[in-house]
């Protein structure tokens, strides 16, 4: 299937199950803008268009789960905008703090707050709280990382080096005769390998392959993910990436797919 095909045949699922189940058994669909451990892999184009299509129709909710997209990394402030997603919920975790603290939350439309207001008003406030709800120290390292991510202009840089990230990366392994597929979005980026390209024949999983290469990258100091969801190198470098940096995580990959796989 060609991208277009694959978003119709997306939809057409989405609107079968949809009928199958019935639209009131139905609480909300979830998805991530760009799938993360899933692959690293960015969804084929006007997926988002065609399933909030169906959604809307059916009136249920859409939660855009933002916790690898959010704050910058996809080279946009939020997967929501780089998509046009009109979420009724956004999740929101690691690039709200960088990680430096721990921090978590949901955004959640007016159309969803209106029905907690009036809910509230006749049946009295949700209990909805954890030990560690709004912790001060989660809460100021939030504000401080946000406001280093626009001083120093990280979701451009995100945007820009990324995608030469991807461009290099493409350059340096996209005709060897094991990868399958080189793709990301933003600062966000994966190598798919393959064991017969011509025919998208994967590699036994026993093999480990993926694994192997992930381990012959990090022997050059550089940090690759094994992703879980087949033979699949996934990179998430910091926002502040250079072009050089980038540099180094392309060699060292293509050192490790020749060490590898020759
Ligand atoms: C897309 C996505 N959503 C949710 C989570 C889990 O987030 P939390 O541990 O904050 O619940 C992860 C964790 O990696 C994730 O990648």
């Amino acid at each position: 299937m060609d991208e277009a095909a694959f978003t119709r045949h997306c939809a057409d699922e989405l609107e079968a199950l949809i009928e199958r189940e019935g639209a009131d058994t139905i609480a909300a669909f979830i998805g991530e803008p760009v799938m993360g451990t899933g692959g690293i892999t960015p969804p084929p184009a006007g997926y988002w268009d065609a399933i909030q299509k169906v959604l809307k129709k059916h009136d249920i909710l859409l939660i855009a789960d933002e916790v690898v997209t959010g704050f910058g990394r996809l080279g946009s402030m939020f997967g929501s905008a780089h998509y046009n997603i009109e979420a009724d919920f956004i999740t929101i975790a690691k690039g709200l703090t960088s990680a430096y603290a721990p921090l978590s939350g949901s955004i959640i439309s007016d159309k969803v707050w209106k029905v907690l207001e009036q809910g509230t008003d006749e049946l009295g406030p949700i209990g909805h709280g954890w030990t560690y709800s709004a912790h001060p120290i989660g809460a100021a390292a939030g504000v401080a990382n946000l406001k280093l991510v626009d001083d120093l202009g990280l979701v451009k840089n995100a945007r820009e080096t990324g995608a030469y990230l991807k461009k290099a990366m493409t350059e340096a392994v996209g005709d060897h005769p094991h990868v399958g597929d080189v793709r990301g979005e933003g600062m966000l980026c994966s190598v798919e390998f393959v064991e017969d390209k011509e025919k998208r024949g994967f590699f036994d999983p026993a093999k480990k392959t993926g694994p192997a290469v992930a381990a012959a990258l990090l022997k050059r100091g550089v940090i690759g993910r094994a992703m879980p969801q087949g033979d699949i190198l996934g990179f998430a470098p910091p926002l502040c990436l250079t072009r050089e940096e980038a540099g180094t995580i392309v060699s060292a990959t293509a050192d490790a797919v020749k060490e590898v796989l020759g």
